[in-house]
């Protein structure tokens, strides 16, 4: 399973890239946002460090909701650098979107998917990647990590090549139960990441073995 970063943050970027285990990035309005970056050029110059970072697939999401408007948005982003996919909402327009730029072999994000029809179509519009919100569906009660199981068993049914992105991941066990059930990516906040490698016995262990080593200098 490949390891995205959901954050627009270039220093959380450079932390994730340099434990070694980052496969790419994706960005959404709000993350965009929250690092306060606005204008189309600085967005479009961001998009541009990002990639300088990562040697992996970037998403960068459109703003616009209709149809020549995400064609438009969308062409310019993926212009900028070979790994940038267009994310795209799921909507009538965006996979029509969709269509379009899989048509000119640009990569697609179809996100805020809640659900296995959404996913359907999504494929079947050619979307390189498809992003189940699993947190957001957990936070209504409903089991988002059954949602991506349900899209790996339908993909794998029809052989389709769209990749299972799970998205809105919150904590490690998310990662795992993903990674259990067949996602292609998961796209993680950091503190997820992070979190993958604490285990107390690791801890314990280590600080065991130190002692051990030092007490067998003593004694020489
Ligand atoms: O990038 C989209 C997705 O990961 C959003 O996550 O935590 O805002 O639900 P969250």
């Amino acid at each position: 399973m490949k390891f995205f970063i959901d954050t627009a943050s270039l220093d959380q970027i450079r932390e994730a890239h340099a434990l070694g285990v980052l496969d790419g990035v994706t960005t959404n309005p709000s993350l965009m946002a929250k690092e306060g970056i606005s204008g189309e050029e600085n967005v479009l110059k961001h998009y541009m460090d990002i990639c300088a970072i990562v040697d992996g697939d970037v998403s960068a999401e459109v703003i616009s909701t209709d149809l020549d408007g995400m064609v438009a948005e969308g062409e310019k982003l993926a212009a900028l650098h070979p790994n940038i996919a267009v994310k795209v909402p799921m909507t009538r327009d965006g996979v029509k979107a969709i269509k379009h730029f899989t048509g000119k072999g640009i990569k697609t994000n179809c996100t805020l998917v809640f659900s296995a029809g959404q996913a359907l179509l999504a494929a079947k519009a050619g979307a390189t990647y498809v992003s189940p919100f699993i947190g957001r569906l957990d936070d209504v009660s409903t089991d988002g990590v059954r949602l991506i199981e349900q899209i790996r068993t339908i993909y794998d049914n029809y052989g389709m090549d769209t990749q299972v992105l799970a998205a809105s991941i919150r904590h490690p066990m998310h990662i795992i139960q993903c990674a259990e059930v067949g996602a292609d990516v998961a796209t993680c906040p950091l503190s997820a990441i992070l979190a993958l490698f604490d285990h107390p016995l690791t801890t314990i262990g280590l600080e065991k073995f130190l002692a051990d080593h030092r007490k067998a200098q003593k004694v020489r």
